[in-house]
């Protein structure tokens, strides 16, 4: 299997070059100015040839049935290539998002991803197949953050706008090095979701530190583009904003309550999205954020005549929601007396989730009773217990070996009133590249990374957690 890939791998116009001049100084001296008209006309048909022989080889993009299919890419996501000389002149941009390498099917038929690395691991896409037939890499991704101009770092630093009512929040804390890797990723995040999707966007950096120290702290290594939108906070901030009503551990246990206040002290945003510092995207935020909406909007659509779903989802989730075994660690008596039974708690992984206000304020109203639960719990029980719309978005999984660490759903008993069925009637994959734990989501990354010279190294979108470590951090 590791042998056929290169095969089955189409080479890049690129790669094919060198023959050619082989061949040519060979030629020249012997068939003179014939041979080489000859020789060019064949290399023209060959390489016309060429696009139409690699998609005939490669299986049809395979699509879940049940999921609407999302967007197709944006014209300005095509390939350079063969767009750039027909396109329009339009007045230069400040700031030029990131292209991938190329647009096309990125799996062979059995779902082994094409990326192109020969001593790379077989990763294969154990869930829903990528939607974007994007392939990226580490260079393409990144390559406009890592010395941007100063304009475009006046994009970040004034990033935030009264019209925006969305926000997206970065978590952070003292313990994170500021290695160059990070900071490309926190540049591609602001000016992807903050520039281009409209999104305010804002670090919550926090620090068991007096508040003087923790802003000297932020001034020694949070670079000078983030300052503006970044906000410390300490442990004791959260728990004197808590007022003694409800159970309070530590920030890790607890970690909603940093988005309840900050939702509480920000009126103007409707919906939020908390990213936590390790995790990561291949592809372009804007693009994963837009994708997400459209396809809740084609679920709303869609909905059941007995089902009311909101505008806006309540909580948007990565993994699918599941019921808590009996003896996990984190339930406390509280929180099940609390939701009325073990059968009423739900959970989710939460590196990334998206949180309506009307789900914000319902968690506030459970605090105020003297309810909380642990992270991963208590937003997916607090929704579900009343009838609030959880959209778990189905992202690519990749793995090793060709399954995914688990598949579950929910039966419809078990769902949310209000949540988007259709997806639950297949079991939706879980573990490997967005999990806990790292041992596949850390590799997957890295390899990417440490093949960012190979020319012909591309890897497929993919949110990716989590990603550990000094030198990514
Ligand atoms: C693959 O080979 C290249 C070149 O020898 C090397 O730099 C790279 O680290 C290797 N990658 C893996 C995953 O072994
Ligand atoms: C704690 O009390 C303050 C001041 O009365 C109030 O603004 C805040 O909303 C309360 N916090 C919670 C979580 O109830
Ligand atoms: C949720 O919906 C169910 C079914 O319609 C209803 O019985 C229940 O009272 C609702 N719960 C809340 C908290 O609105």
């Amino acid at each position: 299997m590791h042998m056929s890939l290169p095969e089955k791998f189409p080479l890049p116009v690129t790669a094919r070059r060198s023959p050619i001049r082989r061949l040519r100084n060979i030629v020249t001296a012997i068939a003179g100015t014939l041979f080489i008209l000859v020789f060019l006309l064949a290399v023209r048909i060959y390489r016309t040839g060429t696009s139409d022989v690699i998609v005939a080889d490669l299986p049809a993009f395979p699509t879940t049935p049940v999921i609407p299919k999302p967007p197709p890419p944006s014209p300005s996501q095509k390939n350079p290539e063969t767009t750039n000389e027909d396109e329009p002149l339009t007045p230069p941009a400040i700031f030029n998002p990131p292209k991938p390498n190329t647009e096309r099917p990125m799996l062979r038929d059995d779902g082994v991803i094409l990326t192109g690395v020969k001593n790379s691991t077989i990763w294969h896409s154990v869930g829903r197949h990528p939607a974007r037939k994007e392939c990226w890499s580490y260079i393409s991704r990144f390559e406009p953050y890592v010395s941007p101009p100063q304009e475009v770092l006046d994009l970040i630093s004034n990033n935030n706008k009264p019209t925006n009512n969305r926000a997206l929040i970065l978590r952070l804390s003292t313990g994170q090095p500021w290695k160059k890797e990070f900071t490309h990723h926190a540049r591609a995040l602001v000016l992807e979701a903050g520039h281009l999707a409209n999104y305010d966007v804002h670090f919550l950096l926090h620090g068991n530190k007096p508040p003087a120290e923790l802003r000297k702290w932020v001034q020694r290594h949070v670079p000078k583009e983030f300052r503006k939108i970044t906000q410390v906070f300490s442990t004791e901030d959260i728990k004197s904003w808590l007022n003694g009503t409800a159970a309070f551990k530590n920030i890790m246990e607890h970690n909603h309550l940093v988005i309840q206040k900050f939702m509480t002290e920000h009126k103007q945003y409707d919906f939020v999205y908390s990213v936590e510092s390790d995790l990561r995207q291949i592809g372009r935020w804007d693009n994963l954020l837009s994708d997400i909406d459209e396809e809740y909007k084609s679920h709303r659509e869609r909905q059941e005549p007995d089902q009311d779903m909101p505008e806006i989802p309540d909580l948007v989730t990565f993994e699918g929601l599941r019921r808590p075994v009996h003896d996990w660690l984190w339930i406390t008596y509280e929180c099940v007396e609390g939701f009325g039974g073990h059968k009423n708690l739900r959970t989710s992984l939460g590196p990334m989730w998206g949180w309506s206000r009307r789900l914000i304020e319902k968690m506030n109203e459970y605090n105020a009773k003297g309810v909380n639960c642990f992270y991963e719990l208590f937003s997916p029980t607090v929704a579900y217990n009343n009838n609030l719309t959880t959209f778990f978005y189905q992202h690519p999984l990749y793995c090793p070996r060709k399954s995914a660490s688990g598949r579950s759903s929910l039966t419809l008993e078990d769902l949310g009133k209000n949540d988007p069925r259709t997806m639950q009637y297949e079991k939706p994959a879980r573990g490997c590249t967005y999990f806990f734990v790292n041992p596949h989501s850390q590799p997957f990354w890295e390899e990417w990374y440490r093949a960012a010279k190979n020319p012909d190294a591309c890897w497929p979108p993919a949110l990716i957690h989590p990603i550990k470590g000094d030198f990514f951090n």
